[in-house]
């Protein structure tokens, strides 16, 4: 890609990662090198477009194409997310896992945030979990064991993701999940005290401030299970606060036709206690690769992405 240093980043009033300028300076790019070929998918204070880089525009469309996450400036200051923003563009910066969407560059003008990010052409778990109503116990294993490789590679550097929900889970062309949206990832040796995340995947100690880590991702896990396999969450009700409410009762109710191997998983992830939720005891993220529910899953292929849906 060529450098272009015209880039519009005179009269910078907010400080964005000044000190690192993590990829500015060395990508190089500006928008105007892309052109913008519709909208991915809208936020609160930016949206994701399908963006086309100009002077590649001869390689193949999986090389050319990228998602182009937009953030205004103005909206990440009003909305007091200017650490949440900066995290995210550290942390998916410096990692790289088959399950995670892969950060390019980014790049800012005096309006914008700008993030280069794989296009993942297959949309959101979400929208095909709705279309199906459910998954099989099959499909369910295989984007869960996705998932769990990715948010132990995560922890494995300290990060917790924080986001966990099928919103943020899209598929590629081959099928297999990439986790994005880092906007509430952190970095924490222990624990931490913002609350953040989707109600219905909030873990208990999210909700009652009492500092949360690695164990609320694998809270979430459980939540995501369940709703894969039942077709909504476990913790259902009108409002935020009922939904909390909820989540502290416990309460889960059990469609008769999931199995108690499945029970059972989800129980582990959902236990209250994060010092005895699954993945968060003494054999860590190993315990949930050694529960029976996963008995069969070959998961070093599984991440060498030689495992295909369904199988
Ligand atoms: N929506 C949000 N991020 C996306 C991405 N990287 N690819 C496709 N759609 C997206």
């Amino acid at each position: 890609m060529e450098v272009d240093r015209d880039t519009a980043t005179a009269q910078r009033p907010i400080r964005f990662l000044e000190d690192e300028q993590v990829h500015l300076q060395r990508s190089g790019l500006k928008l105007s090198d892309f052109d913008v070929r519709g909208t991915l998918g809208t936020g609160t204070f930016g949206r994701v477009l399908l963006v086309r880089h100009r002077t590649s525009a001869s390689y193949p469309s999986s090389q050319n194409h990228f998602a182009m996450k937009v953030l205004r400036k103005t909206e990440i200051v009003r909305l007091r997310q200017v650490e949440h923003v900066n995290a995210e563009r550290y942390i998916l910066s410096r990692v790289s896992h088959p399950f995670v969407v892969d950060l390019f560059a980014t790049f800012q003008d005096s309006l914008n945030i700008y993030m280069l990010m794989s296009y993942v052409p297959g949309g959101e778990l979400f929208t095909h979990l709705r279309r199906a109503r459910r998954f099989t116990p099959d499909v369910t294993r295989f984007y869960l064991a996705t998932i769990i490789l990715a948010l132990k590679y995560l922890h494995s550097f300290n990060i917790i993701y924080r986001d966990l929900k099928p919103e943020n889970l899209l598929l590629d062309a081959r099928g297999y999940l990439r986790l994005t949206d880092f906007g509430f990832a952190k970095i924490v040796d222990d624990r931490t005290w913002t609350l953040c995340g989707t109600p219905e995947y909030l873990a208990p100690e999210i909700i009652q401030s009492d500092g949360h880590g690695k164990a609320a991702d694998w809270w979430a896990c459980g939540v995501l299970c369940y709703e894969m396999l039942v077709g909504y969450p476990p913790f259902f009700d009108e409002s935020p606060y009922g939904i909390y409410e909820k989540i502290l009762v416990g309460h889960i109710h059990w469609p008769r036709t999931m199995d108690h191997l499945s029970r059972d998983l989800i129980r582990a992830f959902l236990n209250p206690d994060r010092t005895k939720r699954l993945g968060n005891m003494n054999g860590g993220s190993q315990d949930i690769l050694d529960h029976p529910w996963f008995r069969g899953v070959d998961w070093d292929a599984l991440e060498r992405r030689e495992i295909n849906v369904g199988t």
